[in-house]
């Protein structure tokens, strides 16, 4: 069976000492969680929220990476810098990416392979926008977006890789996909998977919802059979809200 992963995406939230204020408050408070628990923070507070989850089971993340080990490359990371940090996930092709950043397939995929390769787990996202959910081409998109950010990864790789589907429209809008439409299009990128790297890859690959996830909708949408987790943005905020995310099941 998939260990659910329920990750928060912090984006260009917090200060260091408000990282580890947060991590400090979060831990009494997800010391049972079933499912894996991720921080994605900004890449300067990871000394300090590695140092905050010291005793915890709180795994912390990056939210980008560049696929060079090294070079005349300004303002990124790799993924061994990372790594040293404290990152042991990255999210790679957010949507916010996407759009403001001119991140592109290709370079998804090359991030999420540097990823990988770095002894990093990549969440990979994927998801459609208002209008091309509206023509009709979700499925199409998710499924193509998904398979060129798994170039040239085996299927042991493969397996080992996070991906989020997160509909553009429902990230910080407070709209969400509804249950079934979340599973269903999970569904559709398992079987696009499934179809290049075979259905073990495609089984033990974990793919999370995300877009306006909160301590409301999570139960509903984790009782789906294809969910196998969320990432969180705004909800993963406060600590309060953010364990009650995670403790979905109680
Ligand atoms: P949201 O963000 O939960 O605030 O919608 C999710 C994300 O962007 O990963």
């Amino acid at each position: 069976m998939r260990k659910p992963v329920i990750a928060g995406n912090w984006k260009m939230n917090k200060t260091p000492s408000e990282a580890a204020e947060m991590i400090q408050a979060l831990k009494p408070l997800v010391e049972g969680a079933k499912p894996t628990v991720v921080l994605c923070v900004p890449a300067v507070c990871l000394p300090a929220a590695k140092k905050a989850v010291r005793g915890s089971r709180i795994k912390l993340g990056a939210q980008n990476i560049h696929f060079e080990a090294s070079g005349a490359y300004t303002g990124e990371h790799s993924a061994a810098m990372l790594k040293e940090a404290g990152a042991e996930y990255a999210i790679i092709g957010h949507s916010e990416r996407r759009a403001y950043f001119g991140e592109t397939d290709e370079t998804v995929n090359r991030r999420a392979v540097a990823a990988l390769r770095g002894g990093l787990i990549p969440i990979i996202c994927v998801g459609e926008t208002r209008a091309q959910r509206e023509a009709g081409y979700t499925n199409a998109l998710v499924s193509y977006q998904a398979l060129i950010a798994l170039t040239g990864m085996t299927a042991d790789e493969v397996k080992k890789v996070i991906i989020a589907y997160e509909p553009v429209w429902a990230i910080g809008t407070g709209l969400t996909a509804s249950d079934e439409e979340a599973n269903a299009t999970i569904g559709v990128i398992r079987e696009a998977v499934a179809g290049v790297y075979g259905k073990r890859a495609a089984n033990a690959v974990r793919i999370q919802y995300g877009g306006s996830m909160n301590p409301k909708n999570v139960a509903g949408l984790m009782a789906q059979p294809e969910i196998d987790g969320g990432l969180i943005g705004g909800a993963s905020l406060k600590a309060e809200d953010f364990a009650k995310v995670v403790n979905y099941a109680e």
